[in-house]
């Protein structure tokens, strides 16, 4: 891979999708894009991004699919979905009571695991039934979102997870190696994929967002973008979650902080 082909994949990848890719990235890019260019038979990288640029309709979500970073786990920074147990869905029910209508979003969602919590933080707390509650989980990355909609994990992508958590919301594979989600807590969740840097369908507004841990790819002008619409989608009083580096100082002053990388709307 030559510093041109960096360049040129740096390039679109910030075209397509935002991630930022500093030359501290390189030996994973190259490790990335070779996948690529070997199961393409492709004889160099920039025979690689020729082809990818002539025929975007072919390689694009491909392209995409290697550059994404997709780490995740259920319940990943736990205090989030404590504070949404203890804190956030009482308000939101309180406040909500006659609509009996909750809007959540996971942007960014990887492989479900974190809208999967969240559905099962919602049947934690209960009481729910004849309630109209909807979870919209969204990613740009195409691959992972199949395995999100299918909701099937390996048993070690559970391992950490209270045995009484794996019993209440997951089916075991008969051969113990693969535990399904069940249909009780995929109910609330509808995945699309979606490109944060494009325009959104959905009109909202929210109760709550969680995009954690997407944002730290992105530079500063694209983050105070993204914030900005993360607030016109949110209801006022509304719930941010974000990604234990990332924080809104410098970037919106629409949330007040509550801390633990839990912000509100304020305007
Ligand atoms: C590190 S994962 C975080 C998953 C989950 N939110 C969590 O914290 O466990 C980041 C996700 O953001 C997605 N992503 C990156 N750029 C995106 C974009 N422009 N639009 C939508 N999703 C994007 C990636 O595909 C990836 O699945």
């Amino acid at each position: 891979m030559t510093d041109n082909d960096f360049q040129r994949i740096s390039d679109l990848a910030g075209r397509y999708t935002g991630i930022v890719l500093g030359i501290q990235k390189r030996d994973m890019v190259y490790g990335r894009i070779a996948r690529r260019v070997r199961k393409l038979n492709l004889a160099s990288f920039t025979h690689y991004l020729d082809f990818l640029e002539t025929n975007p309709d072919q390689e694009l979500s491909n392209f995409i699919n290697v550059i994404t970073t997709n780490l995740t786990s259920f319940f990943r920074e736990n205090h989030h979905f404590e504070y949404l147990h203890k804190t956030v869905l009482k308000e939101v029910v309180r406040k909500n009571s006659e609509s009996k209508r909750i809007r959540i979003w996971s942007a960014g969602c990887s492989t479900g695991m974190e809208p999967y919590s969240i559905a099962m933080t919602l049947l934690k707390y209960g009481g729910f039934s004849g309630w109209d509650v909807k979870l919209l989980a969204t990613d740009l990355d195409s691959e992972v979102l199949d395995k999100a909609r299918a909701g099937v994990y390996s048993s070690s992508e559970v391992d950490g997870l209270e045995e009484s958590t794996i019993k209440n919301y997951f089916q075991r594979g008969s051969d113990g190696k693969e535990v399904k989600i069940k249909d009780k807590v995929g109910q609330f969740v509808h995945f699309k994929r979606l490109n944060l840097l494009e325009s959104w369908p959905m009109s909202g507004p929210f109760d709550f967002i969680f995009c954690r841990n997407v944002v730290i790819y992105f530079d500063k002008p694209t983050q105070k973008v993204l914030f900005e619409r993360y607030a016109e989608m949110l209801v006022v009083g509304g719930y941010l979650f974000i990604g234990h580096s990332e924080n809104l100082h410098g970037i919106s002053d629409r949330f007040e902080n509550i801390g633990n990388t839990i912000y509100r709307k304020i305007r």
